[in-house]
């Protein structure tokens, strides 16, 4: 703030205070009397008379009061202009206090989790119930507060894992983050209209849902050439690079022909944002754990 805006609004906030302070020891010199008495001001209105009664003490002291007490506060803490206050506070420094004093509680809590095996740690009531907290604050938004996903965020609760669900898979996941990239057409970026068919179907035959029987047939070629490169000669798929099973019932889009169909057409490119740096290593400890204890 500008000096000129201190001065400002500094000259306002004491002129009002002394302001205050003068109309109200004013007004009481003024008075007739210090007395409870009968007497009126003289107004009268429809029959409605005004006393003139002095201000009870109880009321006036408090005005002083409060006066005196606006002072004080003025001189301990910012309000006037560019003044910091005696005691030197901001909200920044309250709000780091407040955070060193929880880290200083909970830390500790979370170090001792931290040490703790996942699998272990994963049977321990109060650790779960820490993870779930943080699971609400953190991963809820995308992966649901039950954490069973929707289209394209993939349910935690299953056993069908992209990249894997032992407790280094899962830590190493919710550490560095994960980018699932399918090319459109697979590896076969000229693939004609019938191959798509026949792919499709191929991949509806895995769970006996074809459309059609020979085209399903056929769509066996177009799968060794473009899609077992990642998803496996025997499409159960590959946790290195996040390539999902396409034998079992879990599917992280849909599950029907125009869904296959839009996902072999377009490609897929998503996303699980890294949490190193947003939270503590012992933080995502807990949080393997919770996720952990989902599907185990
Ligand atoms: C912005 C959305 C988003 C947030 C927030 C998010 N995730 Fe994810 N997560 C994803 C997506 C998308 C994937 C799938 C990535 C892929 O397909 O390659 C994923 C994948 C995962 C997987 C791998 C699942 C598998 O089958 O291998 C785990 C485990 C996971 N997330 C846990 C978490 C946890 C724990 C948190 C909270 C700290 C979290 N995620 C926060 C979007 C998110
Ligand atoms: C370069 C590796 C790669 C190739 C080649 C590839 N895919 Fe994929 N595919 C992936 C990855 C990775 C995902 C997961 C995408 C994500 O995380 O969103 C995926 C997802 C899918 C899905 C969605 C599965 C679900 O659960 O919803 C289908 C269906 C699919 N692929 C079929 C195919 C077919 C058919 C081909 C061949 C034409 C093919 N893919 C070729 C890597 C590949």
């Amino acid at each position: 703030m500008s000096t000129f805006w201190s001065i400002w609004v500094s000259v306002i906030v004491l002129g009002t205070i002394f302001g205050c302070w003068w109309l109200l020891l004013a007004t009481r010199k003024n008075q007739t009397t210090n007395t409870e008495t009968d007497q009126t001001t003289g107004h009268s209105f429809d029959g409605i008379e005004e006393l003139d009664n002095p201000l009870p003490k109880w009321w006036f002291y408090l005005f002083v009061g409060t006066c005196i007490f606006a002072l004080g506060y003025l001189a301990l803490y910012p309000g006037l202009g560019n003044f910091k206050g005696l005691l030197g506070w901001t909200q920044q420094n309250q709000w780091e206090a407040e955070v060193q004093q929880a880290e200083a509680k909970y830390g500790e809590l979370y170090a001792r989790y931290g040490q703790t095996p996942v699998p272990e740690l994963a049977k321990n009531e109060d650790a779960l119930k820490m993870g779930q907290r943080l699971f609400a604050n953190n991963c809820a938004l995308c992966h649901g507060s039950a954490a069973r996903g929707a289209v394209g965020f993939p349910n935690l609760t299953d056993n069908a894992w992209l990249y894997g669900g032992k407790p280094e898979n899962i830590l190493t996941t919710i550490h560095k983050g994960r980018n699932g990239a399918m090319p459109a057409k697979g590896l076969m970026p000229d693939m004609t209209a019938e191959q798509m068919d026949q792919v499709v179907n191929y991949v509806l035959s895995f769970s006996g849902r074809e459309k059609d029987a020979e085209a399903a047939k056929a769509g066996a070629a177009v799968f060794a050439q473009g899609c077992a490169g990642c998803h496996g000669a025997d499409a159960r798929g590959n946790q290195q690079i996040g390539a999902p099973n396409l034998t079992d019932d879990a599917w992280l889009y849909g599950s029907t022909y125009d869904w296959i169909e839009e996902t072999v057409t377009y490609g897929r490119q998503n996303h699980m944002p890294p949490q190193e740096g947003r939270l503590s290593d012992d933080q995502i400890h807990i949080l393997a754990a919770y996720v952990y204890s989902l599907s185990n």
